[in-house]
């Protein structure tokens, strides 16, 4: 950028005519793109979106990480209406998270998921940057809830010399964690206490091949909870 361009806070005028012109075809091709996908889905099915319009009554709550590259459908080989979708950088499962809690509410108390999966990623660009001591703006606010994780796990993660290994372990950690999160909450307890068909699961998406890995933390039931996040029914409370 010239003086001149930088005094009047102007791009210059043949960059600007360019990049505008790459802006709008990446907006068109999105358009483009979901006018040839309703046309795939009415070719194969001339009902599909009446019947999807209709109602959804998804068996799963996919809470992931924000990153492009792990799309809930397109992992699981789902369809639109079987996966019900909370995403925030780093799979991050906070007690204070409104946005979180909601989705988590709805998807048990009203669509009666059966599956919470906790779904995090090898080479996670959030946990990354929450083990290492760098500024990052706003969102290290988020990823102090990452740290955390690490302070818990340092005796184990200060082992691991490897960077990439190391990352990775805390990407697992991270999913544990955030499982083991999901279930203190009042409305996974609750949920219990009602019905015998709700799981939460902790899996890691490998970028490198594309399938996942069960981390084996699948809880079903607050036996293992521990300490004081074992909850009561609200009634056992109103006695005393
Ligand atoms: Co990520």
């Amino acid at each position: 950028m010239s003086n001149e361009n930088k005094k009047n806070g102007s791009i210059p005028a043949i960059d600007a005519g360019s990049v505008k012109l790459a802006q709008k075809q990446s907006y068109d091709a999105l358009i483009q793109g979901n006018s040839n996908w309703v046309a795939t889905r009415v070719k194969e099915d001339p009902e599909y979106f009446t019947k999807l319009a209709k109602g959804q009554s998804p068996e799963v709550l996919w809470i992931g990480c924000s990153d492009s590259r792990v799309p809930a459908n397109e992992v699981t080989g789902t369809k639109p209406g079987e996966v019900f979708v909370h995403r925030n950088i780093a799979n991050v499962c906070v007690h204070s998270d409104m946005n979180m809690l909601s989705v988590l509410d709805y998807a048990v108390n009203v669509l009666k998921v059966k599956h919470i999966i906790v779904a995090g990623h090898y080479g996670c660009g959030g946990v990354a940057a929450a083990l290492s001591n760098k500024q990052f703006g706003l969102i290290d606010n988020w990823l102090r809830h990452i740290k955390d994780v690490y302070r818990l796990h340092s005796h184990e993660l200060d082992r691991i010399t490897d960077e990439t290994q190391k990352i990775n372990r805390l990407v697992e950690l991270n999913v544990s964690e955030q499982v083991y999160n999901l279930c203190k909450t009042s409305i996974v307890q609750n949920a219990w206490m009602e019905r015998a068909d709700l799981q939460v699961h902790g899996w890691i998406v490998n970028l490198n091949s594309g399938l996942i890995k069960d981390l084996g933390v699948t809880s079903s039931s607050p036996n293992n909870l521990g300490y004081v996040y074992e909850l009561n029914s609200v009634e056992t409370i109103a006695e005393h």
